[in-house]
């Protein structure tokens, strides 16, 4: 490989993101790369046999380095089969050197519940399940275009949570018509659940979705604002701790994965649309695999699922990690930014200063985490870090 100009001093930890791109039907406001499942099986075996061959391609750029969590997100993973789950992770752990506490995280929906089939992905080896619930309401769920109604997210919740010793539920909030009395609702139904680990995503719409073309009628953004105020009173009276933006969880249920993404640790990303990042000693690459299905599974049975590949510029180093790192409630240890970024400190001094003066970050001589005022305002601090 040709010299870099970065000197990484160790490797981050690594993760692997397995897409799976299917859904039963697209919802409204989703940019996700999901494909609503045409009439007709699923190419489950093709997509696996694409999926192995993408990673025996990429397997020389993570030569000898332990995996410590993969997540299977969507898209909708659970339509696909336990037997295809079963023969994905088998394979994957004869070609990877997985950490004996390796956590492996897959996403459900509870539109594709049965009985049983959660079991059956546990039995697969999956230990995390992460449930997308979005409300408990009918209307709001009709609404959002979900397949599922409030009971069978409930069904599902319970059977995640006597499957797994560990599972994650969705949330969104902020949603077309949703009043804050219907928000309270919503939350004490999922606490009432007693999940380890919870995400609330503010509801946002995206460029290119249904949503964007016939927007509909969401709370205004003070209503939003006290929306998520009541979100985290609510969540940490029930013993969650907010330990990222829209992530609240349990002690020890933390979600490994995602933490791995926020502290800047690598992932490679196979699949259709999959990312990755990956460190070398001088130098930090970006990956896209092929989006489109289809393409993506020609491609990579063809030893080139990659659709581009790039090497990070020096100069947007910091904001590339400070978008994710600023997101953590404990922020980052500045150690971490050099290990990480392969620069010195001084690259990062002056809008480490700006940010101090606006009461954007705090800081003590070995971290640096956003204040309150800083993650209200996350994208002004996290903008500060941007190249001249
Ligand atoms: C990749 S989706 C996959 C989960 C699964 N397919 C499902 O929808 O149940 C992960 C989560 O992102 C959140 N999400 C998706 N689109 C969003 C949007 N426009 N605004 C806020 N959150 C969104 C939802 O809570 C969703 O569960
Ligand atoms: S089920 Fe999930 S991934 Fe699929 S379209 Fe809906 S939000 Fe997007």
């Amino acid at each position: 490989m040709r010299p870099g100009t970065l000197q990484l001093s160790a490797l981050p930890p690594l993760s692997l993101y397995v897409h799976l791109p299917w859904c039963l039907k697209k919802c409204p406001y989703c940019d996700f790369n999901s494909h609503e499942r045409s009439s007709g099986e699923l190419p489950e075996r093709r997509y696996v046999d694409a999926l192995l061959a993408d990673l025996d391609a990429a397997l020389p750029l993570i030569w000898g380095r332990s995996i410590h969590s993969i997540f299977i997100g969507g898209g909708t993973p659970s339509l696909f089969s336990p037997q295809a789950i079963d023969r994905l992770i088998g394979e994957l752990r004869a070609r990877l050197r997985l950490a004996p506490d390796c956590e492996i995280t897959l996403e459900a929906n509870p539109g594709t519940f049965e009985k049983d089939r959660f079991r059956a992905f546990r039995a697969a080896g999956v230990n995390r399940l992460s449930v997308g619930v979005q409300s408990f309401n009918d209307e709001h769920l009709h609404s959002l275009g979900r397949v599922h109604d409030s009971a069978q997210a409930i069904a599902a919740v319970l059977e995640a949570a006597e499957a797994f010793e560990t599972f994650n539920l969705d949330l969104m909030y902020a949603l077309p018509g949703q009043t804050p009395q219907q928000l309270e609702e919503d939350l004490a139904q999922a606490l009432a659940l007693a999940p380890p680990h919870l995400s609330v995503y503010h509801l946002t719409i995206e460029p290119n979705t249904y949503f964007a073309k016939f927007p509909p009628r969401i709370p205004e953004d003070d209503v939003a604002y006290a929306m998520l105020d009541r979100i985290t009173q609510a969540t940490a009276e029930a013993g969650l701790e907010r330990y990222e933006v829209s992530a609240y969880a349990k002690a020890g249920h933390r979600c490994w994965h995602n933490l791995n993404y926020w502290q800047f640790g690598d992932y490679l990303g196979i699949g259709a649309g999959a990312h990755g990042k990956l460190s070398f000693a001088h130098r930090v690459v970006r990956q896209v695999r092929y989006r489109e299905p289809r393409l993506y599974m020609e491609n990579a049975l063809a030893g080139r699922a990659v659709a581009q590949e790039q090497e990070v510029p020096r100069s947007e180093l910091p904001f590339e990690f400070m978008l994710n790192a600023l997101r953590l409630k404990a922020g980052f240890e500045l150690r971490q930014f050099s290990e990480r970024t392969g620069l010195p400190l001084t690259a990062i001094e002056k809008p480490l200063q700006q940010a101090q003066d606006k009461g954007l970050i705090e800081r003590d001589l070995q971290r640096v985490w956003p204040s309150e005022r800083g993650l209200d305002f996350l994208s002004d601090l996290q903008g500060l870090f941007l190249p001249d």
